[in-house]
């Protein structure tokens, strides 16, 4: 059997799609332009062509964005006086600060200051705890866009097997919690499922991998995944961004593993376009939970 392949790069342009024609709507009924400011500290070259691709992703969708950067000098307490200023302007709905950060500054005290409802990434305690509640305010941009490229290409959850490699913040966990949770939006064929979570200290990995119905690879090595650890037949998504001799490739050894998979998800052109796709969403999300209580407040 040779996988199909699930096309992250035409799905994200579909979402983008869609997600252009609703801004339109929003706007053309007197609804702010929606707005992200992005945090870029230092002058990592990975996280500048991040960053560049999320401003270039909100022009396409009609919304607005805003770059803030500082050198790698920059304190901890000088970022959160940004921060501050960020949570306090009413024009802008969504705000990320783009990981990593230099080493001297204190990532979690950063992230703890986005104000909540602007919290795009879905990384501060508050979002972090409604998700694992099932109650989420924003999907984690990542995981969301695994579940969404699954549902589009119709590939079932509920009942099935899921193992994950890799225990992140932000990929791994979350999408654990996504995944057993009766209905995350898209439907409890789509939710539902049994969730494993293997990391750097599970036992037999292979012995873990192997039992996979969907097998999530999100490690940030290349090649972890080879294709003895795979089920015939098995959904393989590949997170892993990895630079090897200037190509990206994933943490899947994709030419074998392709031959025994039923679906699997290349690098680039899988999971990462989705990335940005949904930290629009978010986006377009926070800017109407915001109008909503603007209104609300003014109604008072
Ligand atoms: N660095 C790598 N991935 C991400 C992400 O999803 N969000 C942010 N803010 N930084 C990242």
């Amino acid at each position: 059997m040779t996988a199909q392949i699930l096309d992250g790069k035409e799905t994200a342009r579909l979402l983008r799609e869609e997600l252009s024609v609703e801004v339109e709507k929003w706007r053309a009924e007197g609804g702010p332009q929606p707005t992200l400011a992005a945090v870029l500290v230092g002058d990592d070259p990975a996280s500048q062509v991040y960053v560049r691709n999320k401003e270039r992703a909100c022009g396409q969708v009609g919304m607005a964005s805003r770059l803030i950067r500082r050198s790698d000098t920059t304190s901890t307490s000088e970022l959160l006086d940004v921060l501050h200023e960020l949570n306090e302007d009413s024009q802008v709905h969504g705000i990320l600060v783009q990981l990593p950060l230099p080493k001297a500054i204190d990532t979690h005290r950063v992230l703890d200051a986005v104000a909540a409802s602007k919290d795009v990434d879905a990384f501060c305690p508050e979002n972090v705890g409604l998700l694992v509640q099932g109650r989420p305010r924003f999907l984690p941009c990542t995981p969301h866009g695994v579940v969404n490229l699954l549902a589009r290409y119709r590939i079932e959850l509920a009942g099935r097997h899921v193992v994950i490699v890799g225990r992140s913040e932000i990929v791994g966990k979350p999408l654990a919690n996504m995944l057993v949770q009766r209905d995350i939006g898209f439907g409890p064929k789509y939710a539902n499922a049994t969730v494993t979570i293997c990391h750097s200290q599970s036992a037999d990995l292979a012995s873990m991998t192997r039992q996979a119905d969907v097998l999530v690879a999100a490690v940030g090595r290349p090649c972890l995944i080879t294709v003895d650890m795979v089920k015939p037949g098995a959904v393989v998504v590949d997170v892993g961004i990895n630079r090897v001799d200037e190509k990206l490739v994933g943490d899947v050894d994709f030419a074998a593993v392709r031959e025994v998979a039923s679906f699997i998800t290349p690098v680039p052109g899988g999971v990462g376009p989705l990335t940005i796709a949904m930290l629009l969403r978010n986006n377009f999300t926070a800017c109407e939970l915001q109008q909503a209580v603007g209104d609300a407040t003014i109604a008072n």
